[in-house]
């Protein structure tokens, strides 16, 4: 099966320190992919790569027909908007809009009329049981809420990957199952790749395969946690 993305040979450097040594890397359609590894080994390095927010000093990212390293801003800002969602570890939402509003964000940017798409972010909101707080800004919700309103507007132009960077690490263990178990269930429903930078084994468990990240350097595993 030809990979939905394909990386090959990605060395990226920050003046002296090698973020990224020689990455290869193949991410199937719709599979949750783990990427693990200790704090400073080049894991959200890599996903800024892979989603063309970084250009990496040399080597190859395929999507598609679009080669990543060499395509122009126009066009990686094209990909990134329609096809490619972002988690961070903290929200990130517009604290002057309405949920409902950060939501049917990107709907917006992309020209879907102001009814249209908060009839969809609604039902991204639902989907993600936090339909309550369409109508709240995000300082009135809690953080585990808040993770969930930023799924739901990563996933409402239902991009083909999903780059979630430490999506729970601002999150207690119990919030962080739930926050995994509706992304990894809507990302699945949606056909969705997941790309989940995670140093959590808990959180690794939602995923169907695993990576490891060591000093830049990827070692595949077996999908067991170790
Ligand atoms: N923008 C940057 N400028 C300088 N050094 C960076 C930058 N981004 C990452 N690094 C360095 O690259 C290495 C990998 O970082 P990172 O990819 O953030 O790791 P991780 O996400 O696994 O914690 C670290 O040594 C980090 O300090
Ligand atoms: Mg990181």
């Amino acid at each position: 099966m030809t990979p939905l993305m394909s990386a090959r040979g990605l060395i990226k450097t920050y003046g002296a320190t090698v973020a990224l040594d020689s990455v290869d890397l193949d991410i199937q359609a719709g599979e949750i992919l783990a990427v693990m590894g200790p704090s400073g080994s080049g894991k959200s390095t890599l996903m800024h790569c892979l989603a063309g927010v970084v250009r990496a000093d040399s080597g190859q990212v395929r999507y598609g027909e679009t080669e990543l390293t060499t395509a122009s801003d126009a066009r990686l800002s094209a990909l990134r908007r329609r096809e490619f969602g972002f988690v961070f570890q903290f929200g990130r939402l517009v604290p002057e809009l309405l949920c409902l509003e950060n939501v049917a964000l990107p709907l917006r940017m992309e020209g879907v009329r102001r009814r249209e798409a908060e009839r969809r972010a609604a039902g991204w909101l639902e989907r993600l049981d936090v339909a309550d707080c369409a109508g709240k800004r995000p300082g009135q919700i809690s953080g585990g809420q808040g993770q969930r309103v930023a799924i739901a507007r990563a996933l409402v132009t239902e991009p083909r990957i999903v780059f979630a960077d430490e999506p729970t690490g601002a999150l207690d263990s119990l919030n962080g199952e739930l926050v995994m178990r509706l992304l990894t269930r809507c990302a699945a429903e949606a056909g969705m790749a997941v790309v989940l930078v995670t140093h959590e084994p808990a959180v690794a468990a939602y995923s169907h395969r695993e990576v490891v990240v060591r000093d830049g350097r990827i070692r595949t595993g077996t999908g067991v946690s170790r």
